[in-house]
């Protein structure tokens, strides 16, 4: 199956960077939808510095980079993202009904042979793949942040999912130049956030009971364990609310007790204290 138009759902952290990566490494035309026009400002915004970082760097030219943004266009009607879509890859919030709902629009607005892909970090493919009447075609396709340089893409199989969809995803995957690997079932939080989530709760709880500072929590993972971020750092990086959720699937998918979160991340959760995206975590992002 050739794939030539895919559509991204979702302009936000991740979406931006698939979208980039979509139009630059793979070469395709890209739709990217959000239901904003102000978080489709702010996605294109991200893009274009990150272009610009690349052109500084010698890596691409300004009219590679022009061209990758002309391959790029952003909307807010569905049916233009979708329409013509061979594969759709969904990056909005992760919310299992939000979701259900945008792979029920997916399913009636695209052709039949489109993929439908969601970069979800923990919900259930399965559950997804049951509001569309093509769960065959259903798939996890989940990158990492930041989406322009990390190198993996964790390839999750619903329980209707054909290995026909693995072998394009993996194909797609290659074609953006990632790794992929598969998770072969569809579990909470697939393989990395399996065991990312539980470590970054843990360096929360030792900051919670004032343990060591954050400064040192990150330093030690930093340099003892080699990580190119502390844990600290990255929960901030990844969204704490997005730490939070996974969580919360965790608890209902996996284990009620054994993945409590901290009170400290629901205190800064509530607080409106996520990380990066809104420049205050437990780092103080502003600068
Ligand atoms: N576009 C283009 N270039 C970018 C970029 C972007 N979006 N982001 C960073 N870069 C470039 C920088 O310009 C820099 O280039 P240079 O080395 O040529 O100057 C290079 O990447 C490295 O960036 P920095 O110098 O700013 O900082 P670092 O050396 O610390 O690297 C990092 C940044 C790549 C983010 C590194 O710290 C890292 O790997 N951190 C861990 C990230 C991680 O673990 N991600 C996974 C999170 S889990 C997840 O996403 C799953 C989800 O479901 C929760």
């Amino acid at each position: 199956m050739k794939i030539t138009k895919v559509a991204v759902i979702g302009a936000g952290l991740m979406g931006h960077g698939i979208a980039q990566v979509s139009a630059q490494v793979a070469g395709y035309e890209v739709y990217l939808k959000d239901i904003k026009q102000e978080f489709l400002d702010k996605g294109m915004g991200r893009i274009k510095w990150s272009l610009g970082k690349l052109v500084e760097k010698e890596k691409i030219s300004q009219g590679d980079a022009d061209t990758v943004l002309s391959r790029i266009h952003p909307t807010l009607d569905m049916k233009e993202a979708v329409g013509e879509a061979d594969l759709v890859v969904e990056a909005a919030p992760e919310k299992l009904q939000l979701k259900k709902t945008l792979f029920e629009a997916f399913d009636e607005f695209t052709p039949y042979h489109a993929i439908l892909a969601s970069n979800t970090s923990s919900i259930s493919i399965t559950e997804i793949a049951k509001a569309t009447k093509r769960p065959d075609k259903v798939v996890g396709m989940h990158f990492f942040n930041p989406v322009q340089i990390m190198k993996l893409v964790e390839i999750v199989k619903g329980e209707k999912t054909s290995d026909e969809t693995v072998e394009v995803i993996t194909k797609v995957s290659q074609q953006m130049r990632k790794e992929t690997v598969l998770c072969k079932r569809d579990r909470p939080g697939f393989i990395v956030n399996r065991i990312l989530v539980p470590a970054l709760l843990d360096a929360i709880r030792l900051v919670e009971e004032d343990v060591a500072s954050i400064e040192d929590i990150d330093k030690a993972i930093r340099l003892g364990l080699n990580w190119p971020m502390g844990p600290i750092t990255l929960a901030d990086y990844v969204g704490l609310d997005t730490a939070l959720n996974i969580t919360r699937v965790f608890q209902e998918g996996l284990d009620k007790h054994r993945y409590d979160p901290p009170a400290l991340l629901e205190k800064m959760v509530k607080e409106g204290k996520l990380g990066r995206k809104t420049k205050q975590g437990f780092l103080d992002w502003s600068r």
